[in-house]
C-alpha cells in the first residue's frame, strides 16, 4: 500500500496512519508530494520530510519513504501498490477527498483507496495549525516528533 501526502511536517496524526497501515499490509511505501499542486510552496524542502518520516518511522520494518513527482497512482502502480491509504480527520477532509478520490479512480480504477478514521485524539490536527503555533510560540511537542519541533521553531519561532 502507499500512504501518500505532503507531509509539511509530519505530524503524530500521519504517523498514527501509517503506524496502523503498516500493520495491515505487507509492506507500506510513505510516498512523499514533492511540489504539491495545491499547496504552493512548502516550508521544508522534500529531503527534510521525506527525513523526518523515515527517522519517526525507523522502528517499523515493512515502510519505505520515497519522494515522488508524478501522478499519486503512476507512483502506486511502479510501486507495485495495490491501495493508497488516507486518514479522515472531521467531515471537512470528506468533500476534498471525495474529489480526489474520483480523479485517482478515473485514471487507476484497479488501484482502490482506503480510508482510516484518525484517531479521536488527533482528529483535529493539521500540519498547517501546528506550523502556526511554532510561528507564535505554542505548545508543539505532543503533536509532532521532537526532531520536528526543533526544526519547526528554529525556521518559524519569532
Ligand atoms: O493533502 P495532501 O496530504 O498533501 O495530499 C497529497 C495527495 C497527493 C495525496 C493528494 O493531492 C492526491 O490524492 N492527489 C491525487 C492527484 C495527483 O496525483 N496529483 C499529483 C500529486 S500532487
Amino acid at each position: 500500500a502507499v500512504c501518500p501526502g505532503t507531509f509539511d511536517p509530519v505530524t503524530y496524526g500521519h504517523l498514527d496512519v501509517i503506524g496502523r497501515a503498516s500493520a495491515m499490509y505487507v509492506a507500506v511505501i510513505v510516498g512523499v508530494v514533492n511540489l504539491p499542486w495545491r499547496k504552493g510552496n512548502t516550508l521544508f524542502t522534500v529531503e527534510e520530510r521525506v527525513a523526518f518520516v523515515q527517522n519517526a518511522t525507523s522502528a517499523l520494518p515493512n515502510i519505505e519513504v520515497e519522494p515522488f513527482s508524478s501522478l499519486l497512482v503512476e507512483f502506486a502502480r511502479t510501486r507495485g501498490a495495490m491501495a493508497i491509504i488516507k486518514g479522515l480527520r472531521a467531515i471537512s477532509d470528506f468533500e476534498y477527498e471525495l474529489e480526489m478520490n474520483q480523479l485517482n479512480r478515473r485514471q487507476a480504477p484497479d488501484i482502490e483507496s482506503v480510508y482510516l478514521m484518525a484517531s479521536p485524539k488527533y482528529s483535529f490536527l493539521r500540519s498547517s495549525g501546528v506550523k502556526e503555533l511554532a510561528t507564535f510560540g505554542g505548545e508543539i511537542e505532543d503533536l509532532v516528533p521532537d526532531e520536528v519541533a526543533r526544526h519547526l521553531k528554529e525556521r518559524l519561532g519569532r
